[in-house]
């Protein structure tokens, strides 16, 4: 089974009554362990949690923080690219090569890295 699939599947789960927009993730951390995650929207509306960032949590949560893939799914017209936020989410725990597959439900996709996601990213040197 190809990431996406792992995220079309996860995508199933997504709680999204309010938009009615559902996502899938997956990441395949530097162990080769697959983690899943799809957004989990709230009736307040800012407490909704992408679906990039449940994969990422369910991969700390095993004890895991390197990400060496990671696949996004959705039912848009065209191939899915993360929000801002999880762009930098995504970013803590992936190096700027790391491939980063987009696709729609429909079949189309798409792969990018990191580094063009979030060009001139905030990283920890910035603190030096
Ligand atoms: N969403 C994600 O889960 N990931 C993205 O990269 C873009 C947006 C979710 C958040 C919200 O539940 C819904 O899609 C509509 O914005």
């Amino acid at each position: 089974m190809d990431l996406i699939d792992h995220a079309r599947a996860v995508r199933e789960n997504a709680h999204a009554p309010y938009s009615k927009f559902k996502v899938g993730a997956a990441i395949k951390a530097a162990s080769g362990n697959i983690y899943t995650g799809c957004n989990v929207e709230n009736v307040a509306y800012p407490e909704g949690t992408c679906a990039e960032a449940g994969a990422i949590a369910a991969m700390c949560a095993a004890g895991e923080y390197e990400i060496a893939e990671i696949a996004v799914i959705a039912g848009s017209p065209t191939p899915i690219p993360p929000c801002g936020g999880c762009r930098q989410k995504i970013a803590e725990f992936a190096n700027a090569a790391v491939p980063v597959t987009l696709a729609t439900t429909q079949g189309e996709s798409s792969v990018t890295s990191v580094a063009a996601l979030l060009p001139g990213a905030f990283d920890a040197s910035h603190m030096a």
